[in-house]
């Protein structure tokens, strides 16, 4: 009997006619195979590109609801998190679905407190980047190359190889990131401090000068915590995509994660951060916020920090980052910055080409304006934002792991290429315009 789950589709080539189940709001592409025209026919393949209408996981970490402007992890309000739970609580969460108790959090805090340390060889690797690399690439460089370090990595389907890697990556990202910062401005490294927490031991290593022990300020070191929950997962974006699909080749986690952060340092990604405190640069003044906007418009730039393929209402997490400026400024002063931002904000907001295509400010627009108010170059920017997500990267990468479902990602192509063409010795061709 035929409920009402399920698709009836007729293929008008041959008036067939098929029903496919509908599970989830979902229907499975390979249920479109079997509707072919012939014996040749390879079937029908649905087209894609981007992944604009795509599932490619079942997925239990984060829920999102773009429409609404909605957020959880593991089914906790992003507002919750942020405002109660320190960033290794949540990474616990999101890690093992549940948060902590006391003594399980003690543990975990212990065990990457205790991952922080890179071995020595990987602090000379370092030291042979360029004086002026960029701080992302010496990042992504280093992560990959911490391969070479952990060859037990490569047991991806064995569960305590995985724990200790994902300990590791997550104790050490830190670490390789302000060694980064520290070698694109010519400070000497500074190592962990085990009395430190997660974000203090961060800004230790960052900024410690002479002085026999760092103290971070502890407004700017929750601010630092919040803005690391916020950016612990979004599910399904590109840089986890990649990790996904990079680790589906059972590649080892360090390499998955080298490639996710390449992934997350482009423009698109978590690399507009840094565009939009150029963008702000470039604006100057609130005066010349319309002619921008006016810029904007004309298509001839983005506006940087604003519209998300998935968010078609407020990013909320942009709303919470809003908030942690003001205590953040309280300390710093405030960012001129902010004005700028602001009057973007307004003017966009009420605009018929922002509002029709329901652009919003999102995650990356207000948090580079904390990030410079701390103390960040904007080249720290994307750093800032691999930190925390490596803990999604490897919650997802650990869950497709374990998904019966999931093999090797790969997807198939609509040919657009000649055939079978005649070849021609290299003497008898003619020119070819390129
Ligand atoms: N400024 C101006 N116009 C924009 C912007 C923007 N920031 N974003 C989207 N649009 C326009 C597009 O030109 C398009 O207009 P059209 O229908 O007239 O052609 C329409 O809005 C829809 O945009 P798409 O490009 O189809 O949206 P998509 O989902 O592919 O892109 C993206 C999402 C990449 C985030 C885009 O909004 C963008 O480039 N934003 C600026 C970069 C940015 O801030 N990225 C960070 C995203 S958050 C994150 O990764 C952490």
């Amino acid at each position: 009997m035929m409920t009402s789950n399920t698709l009836t589709v007729t293929d008008n080539r041959t008036n067939r006619t098929y029903t496919v189940p509908i599970t989830d709001g979902t229907v499975r592409a390979m249920d479109f195979r079997q509707m072919r025209t012939g014996e040749e026919d390879f079937g029908l393949i649905l087209y894609d590109p981007a992944f604009t209408n795509t599932a490619s996981c079942r997925s239990s970490i984060t829920y999102l609801d773009g429409e609404r402007g909605i957020l959880e992890y593991r089914g906790y309000p992003i507002e919750d998190l942020a405002e109660r739970c320190t960033f290794l609580e949540v990474a616990y969460l999101l890690l093992f679905g549940e948060l902590p108790n006391k003594a399980e959090l003690d543990a975990w805090v212990f065990e990457i407190t205790h991952h922080t340390m890179l071995h020595e060889t990987t602090r000379k690797f370092m030291e042979g980047f360029r004086y002026d690399a960029h701080p992302m690439s010496m990042l992504m460089s280093s992560v990959a190359a911490l391969s070479t370090v952990y060859p037990d990595a490569k047991e991806v389907h064995n569960p305590a190889s995985r724990m200790l890697q994902t300990k590791r990556l997550i104790g050490k990202m830190p670490t390789i990131a302000a060694m980064s910062y520290r070698h694109n401005v010519g400070f000497p490294y500074v190592y962990p401090d085990n009395d430190l927490n997660y974000t203090e031991n961060f800004m230790n290593m960052l900024w410690r000068m002479v002085e026999p022990k760092y103290a971070a300020n502890p407004v700017l070191a929750r601010a630092l915590d919040i803005l690391f929950i916020l950016h612990a997962d979004h599910e399904q974006n590109c840089s986890t995509n990649t990790m996904r699909s990079v680790g589906s080749s059972l590649a080892d986690p360090y390499l998955a994660v080298a490639s996710a952060a390449a992934a997350l340092s482009g423009p698109l990604h978590g690399g507009a951060n840094e565009e939009v405190l150029k963008m702000l640069d470039e604006i100057g003044t609130k005066e010349n916020v319309p002619a921008y906007i006016q810029r904007v418009k004309d298509g001839h730039i983005k506006l940087m920090g604003f519209g998300h393929r998935v968010y078609k209402n407020y990013d909320p997490r942009a709303k919470i980052i809003k908030r942690t400026a003001d205590q953040v400024f309280q300390v710093t002063g405030r960012n001129p910055k902010l004005d700028i931002a602001l009057e973007l904000e307004r003017i966009a907001l009420q605009d018929p080409y922002f509002v029709s295509r329901k652009l919003y400010p999102n995650v990356d627009f207000y948090s580079g304006i904390i990030y410079q108010a701390v103390g960040f170059k904007p080249d720290m920017f994307t750093v800032l934002f691999a930190i925390p997500r490596t803990v999604g990267w490897l919650a997802q990468w650990q869950e497709m792991l374990i998904d019966s479902e999931q093999k090797i990602a790969r997807p198939r192509q609509i040919y657009t290429g000649q055939r079978n063409r005649k070849f021609v010795p290299v003497a008898e061709r003619g020119a070819v315009a390129v």
